[in-house]
């Protein structure tokens, strides 16, 4: 018999549900610790996995207990949300998904993993794979944005990069892809509530990163908090069982959200904790985290004959196949072994820097108001994001301490060692005290040029963070108009950093400011990461991810909308408008401006006809017509335009990344496999329709500054 088998048939159902249960160790809590202490459950081996712990020693104890004093001396696994960065932070998600570009993304996620790894973890509760169209939900920062696209390539990278190609290695980590599925449309934006979306759309859009995680060997999945059309995801057999295990042939382990097996009660699908864990182990949720729903529940499930032993071992077998695949039996402390020198600690900042400077979006740039010319004499960083370095992490700062973040005023300072950098906060994150906003002006009127940095606080966006009022918080938007004013009644250059979760509701900031820099979170290396973008050291060319809205009314606001019988038209009242909006965003998915300047000419399409087997090239010329040196992402998308079902106006299917010296020109090829014109027709299977499809091809997910051509899918 197997190792795993040979256990089975020696423990006892306390054991047994010991592996299926996991409980905090109180270092970072989401929800109600119910656990207290665990080390005499530990011992006796009624928990076998553990999470929120960190640190060599502290986790070699732990361990210890698990394989020295328990009967069955199986080791512990032991997972934390590492979600972007461990103790280095990389930018959040949002803001690195705007890189487009999967070695970057891979990179990032593998030294996260050999970070956390060294301090004995074994498992990330990420990548986060939720598609967020609308930005009242404060994890839309967790993800990478608005397009299901993205999320597929995205999450594929992120699950490789953590989990390296050994899971047994000492600097793995196995992933977790989360939360399956569809969280992020919950209704009206508001965190954990119920969401109800089409089949299609669940289907097109939030399944599919999913099935790329699997294809990419993610280890283990997370289910949803939430309940899809009354199912709580918890418990969705049909999801979890039939498509996720069934379909897609997943064979790792499910583990539930904190707490949401007990919370079936809440949302009205059990009546008691046995009920619970019984619908949550028929759907196929292996591990229980924190809600003890298991431990005190599965016996009496047992008992009542609603579920089988059989049932609880398959799930102790995925369990423990998951703790050898990362070599745990073989050696519990494999992972609290690996010393990080200095050295390597500091080629990790220099990556969170150079990651950091990428992921930042020039939004606005009128008059070149930046970079900054230098040498510059003085300038005045201002506002209550200029000097937070706690707040650069951004949510989930995992083992990321503040006093490790460089701060805007500290980068700036450390780039312009000969200027006076002064600084003011002018007013407060939230407050509306604005007492402080002379003292900001009288540091406008003596400085050459002008930082302000305002935005989000990073607990503002992140679990249990959704706004219904997602604009500049406290008394920031006086703050920027009185500086905006003076600095332009001045004729000094202004530029505005942006700090957020999500994008901002912010129009009157974007007419009244001329340079605009969405800066997200960028992590431990924030103020040095702003310094290389606002003083030229790097020419930005981060992209937004996801649309911004002008206003909540504009929600959700996405750029692969389908079509409408009316499309807006404005000689028509009776098309699809609004009375008191435009339609488009304020900025429209993919935009983020360079230091250059790019012209896209000539696109080519080959060959003019494909069948599903073929694919197309696409190539387009690209010239540098600005002053410097800068690198542009190019999106691809398509349009079909007459299917059996009404397609999106905008389909992303491919992306690619060019630098180029001034004045030069370089052509950009990539290629479409033709499988990315498939659509779900009419019953949800996929097909392949004859007929036109349009390719549009450059920076942004706005028509008018596309340039388009067709090709012909053909049958045969
Ligand atoms: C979150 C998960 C997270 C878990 C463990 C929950 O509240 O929804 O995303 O992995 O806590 O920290």
């Amino acid at each position: 018999m197997s190792r795993i088998e040979t256990l089975i048939a020696s423990m006892t159902l306390a054991e047994k549900l010991g592996q299926l249960t996991m409980t905090a160790a109180s270092f970072t809590v989401t929800g109600p610790v119910i656990a207290g202490d665990s080390t005499g459950s530990i011992r006796s081996g009624e928990i076998g996995n553990l999470l929120n712990m960190v640190g060599p020693g502290p986790v070699r104890a732990v361990q210890r207990l698990a394989v020295e004093e328990s009967r069955l001396k199986i080791p512990l696994l032991i997972g934390l949300d590492i979600i972007h960065g461990h103790r280095s932070l990389f930018p959040v998600p949002l803001a690195e998904a705007g890189i487009f570009d999967p070695v970057l993304w891979e990179a990032t996620a593998r030294e996260a993993a050999i970070e956390g790894a060294a301090d004995g973890l074994a498992m990330t509760f990420a990548p986060m794979l939720d598609v967020s169209r609308d930005p009242r939900w404060g994890r839309t920062v967790e993800g990478s944005g608005e397009d299901a696209f993205l999320a597929v390539e995205m999450g594929a990278a992120k699950v490789r990069g953590f989990q390296g190609t050994n899971l047994a290695a000492a600097d793995a980590l196995a992933a977790c892809a989360k939360h399956f599925v569809a969280y992020a449309p919950v209704t009206a934006g508001r965190e954990y509530a119920s969401v109800d979306i089409s089949e299609r759309t669940l289907h097109e859009v939030h399944l599919p990163p999913f099935e790329a995680a699997v294809r990419a060997g993610v280890a283990t999945i997370m289910p949803a908090f939430t309940d899809l059309a009354g199912i709580p995801m918890t418990a969705h057999t049909a999801l979890l069982r039939d498509w996720l295990r069934g379909r897609t042939g997943f064979e790792g382990v499910i583990v539930s959200d904190y707490n949401a097996i007990r919370e079936l009660l809440n949302h009205g699908v059990a009546a008691d904790l046995p009920e619970a864990a019984a619908l949550a182990l028929h759907a196929g949720v292996d591990i229980d985290m924190m809600a003890d729903a298991y431990r005190h529940g599965l016996p009496i499930a047992l008992e009542r004959g609603l579920v089988a032993m059989d049932q609880i071992d398959m799930a102790v077998r995925r369990v423990l196949r998951l703790k050898e695949q990362l070599g745990l039996f073989d050696d519990p402390y494999g992972r609290c072994r690996t010393h990080e020198s200095d050295a390597i600690i500091a080629r990790r900042r220099a990556l969170a820097r150079k990651v950091g400077a990428q992921s930042l979006v020039l939004l606005k740039n009128d008059h070149d108001v930046l970079p900054f010319r230098t040498p510059m004499k003085s300038l005045a960083v201002i506002g209550p994001l200029a000097d937070a370095p706690g707040e650069m992490r951004g949510p989930w700062p995992a083992a990321g301490v503040a006093e490790n973040h460089v701060s805007v005023l500290a980068g700036m300072r450390a780039a312009l060692p000969d200027a006076k950098v002064t600084h003011a906060v002018g007013v407060s994150i939230e407050d509306d005290d604005t007492s402080g906003i002379p003292a900001a002006m009288a540091l406008v009127d003596q400085a050459d040029s002008i930082l302000l940095c305002l935005g989000e606080a990073a607990v503002m966006s992140g679990e249990a963070s959704s706004r219904a009022h997602p604009g500049l918080p406290g008394a920031q938007a006086a703050l920027a108009s009185a500086v905006l004013t003076r600095a332009h009644f001045l004729g000094k250059p202004c530029a505005v950093v942006l700090f957020s979760g999500r994008p901002l509701t912010v129009p009157e900031l974007v007419d009244q400011c001329e340079a605009l820099i969405a800066a997200w979170f960028p992590g431990c290396e924030a103020g040095n990461a702003v310094a290389d973008v606002v003083l030229g050291k790097v020419s930005p060319s981060g992209r937004t991810v996801i649309s911004w809205p002008r206003s909540v009314g504009q929600i959700p606001i996405f750029h692969s909308e389908r079509r409408s019988g009316r499309p807006a038209n404005p000689a028509d009242r009776f098309t699809s408008k609004y009375l008191d909006s435009p339609n488009e965003p304020l900025f429209a998915f993919g935009h983020g401006l360079t230091y250059g300047r790019f012209r896209y000419s000539n696109l080519r399409l080959s060959p003019q006809a494909v069948n599903v087997h073929g694919s197309i090239q696409v190539q387009v010329d690209l010239t540098n017509e600005g002053g410097r040196t800068a690198c542009e992402t190019v999106l691809v998308f398509t349009h079909d335009v007459v299917a059996t079902v009404s397609r999106p106006l905008l389909q992303l299917v491919g992306f690619a990344r060019l630098e180029l010296p001034p004045g030069k020109t370089a052509t950009v090829s990539l290629a479409v496999p033709a499988p990315r014109l498939q659509f779900l027709g009419a019953d949800l299977s996929p097909v392949f329709e004859p007929g036109v499809v349009e390719v549009l091809v450059g920076p942004r997910a706005n028509r008018a500054d596309l340039l388009a051509g067709t090709v012909l899918m053909q049958t045969g």
